[in-house]
């Protein structure tokens, strides 16, 4: 077969932006769970972006079934085989080049979907032990799966000397004029737009900023931001901790 020279379109507009969206709101709520205090107003951001990034991830697994061809998880190349060769080609040089994901790519997003509910499932109760830790401990787990992400970036562009990283922009990679998708698909991608920017602004104006509590636009679910629900508070336990040392 000829070996491919030329860029082709791979990624869809949605599938961009949903990525654009999924590492804007996960590492905005990453960052601020390392770096604001618990106790104070910005911390709630936290939880309303890890609420967004749940539902920027309910898009992402509807396109995985009826999206377009590489957004699709039946194209996603993580048979065991695959994996083998694939880590074989990685230790031993000439691993296979792929036009959408590879195996790297494909298991580090479908680790990176699964974390995300199990943190957002452990972020409603973090106020009870275990659960905080839990929940802390896969923050940092989806941390080192993003470092394993861009990792893989880096290697790629090197290995296959492609500079993958503007593929997510401007959708395209080096593959055969067959295996490109044959549309961006603008009218999903308006679509998409219309409905995030919907839901996100219900999300926002459901928002009790004085209250710190959000009520989540389709599910009549109502969260409290920055309290430890049900939990022992977590200055109360901090002091506990601090006496029960002394008096030992
Ligand atoms: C910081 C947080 C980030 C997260 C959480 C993240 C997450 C993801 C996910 C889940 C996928 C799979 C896409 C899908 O099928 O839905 C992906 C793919 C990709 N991401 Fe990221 N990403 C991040 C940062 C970045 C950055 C900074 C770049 C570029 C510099 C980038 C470039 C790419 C590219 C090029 C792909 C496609 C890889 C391939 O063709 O195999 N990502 N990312
Ligand atoms: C999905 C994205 C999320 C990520 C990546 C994430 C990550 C983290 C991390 C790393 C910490 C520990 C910070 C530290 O070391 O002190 C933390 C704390 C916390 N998170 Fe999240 N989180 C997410 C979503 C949520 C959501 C949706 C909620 C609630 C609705 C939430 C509630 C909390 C609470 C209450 C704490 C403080 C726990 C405590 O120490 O009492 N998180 N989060």
């Amino acid at each position: 077969m000829q070996p491919a020279t030329k860029s082709v379109l791979v990624y869809d507009y949605t599938l961009r932006i949903f990525h654009w969206m999924f590492a804007g709101s996960l590492t905005g709520a990453l960052g601020l769970a390392l770096l604001a205090d618990e106790h104070s107003r910005l911390f709630s951001w936290h939880m309303l972006l890890g609420i967004i990034a749940g539902f920027m991830l309910l898009l992402r697994l509807v396109l995985g079934f009826v999206g377009s061809k590489y957004a699709r998880f039946s194209r996603m190349p993580v048979r065991p085989s695959q994996i083998i060769a694939y880590a074989r080609g990685l230790f031993e040089g000439g691993a296979r080049r792929y036009v959408g994901h590879n195996p790297g790519s494909a298991l580090a997003a479908l680790a990176m979907f699964l974390t995300v509910p199990l943190l957002l499932a452990t972020g409603l109760v973090a106020g009870r032990e275990p659960w905080e830790d839990v929940h802390g401990f896969l923050g940092y787990a989806l941390l080192s799966l993003i470092g394993l992400h861009l990792a893989g970036l880096a290697w790629h562009t090197v290995q296959h000397r492609e500079n993958i990283a503007a593929a997510m922009v401007s959708g395209r990679k080096v593959g055969l004029p067959n295996e490109a998708i044959s549309s961006a698909h603008p009218g999903w991608a308006v679509a998409c737009v219309i409905g995030v920017s919907a839901w996100i602004g219900g999300l926002l104006s459901n928002h009790d900023a004085a209250g710190a509590k959000v009520r989540v636009p389709l599910t009549g679910l109502t969260i409290e931001l920055g309290k430890n629900e049900g939990g022992e508070p977590k200055r109360e336990k901090e002091k506990r901790k601090h006496r029960d040392g002394h008096e030992r």
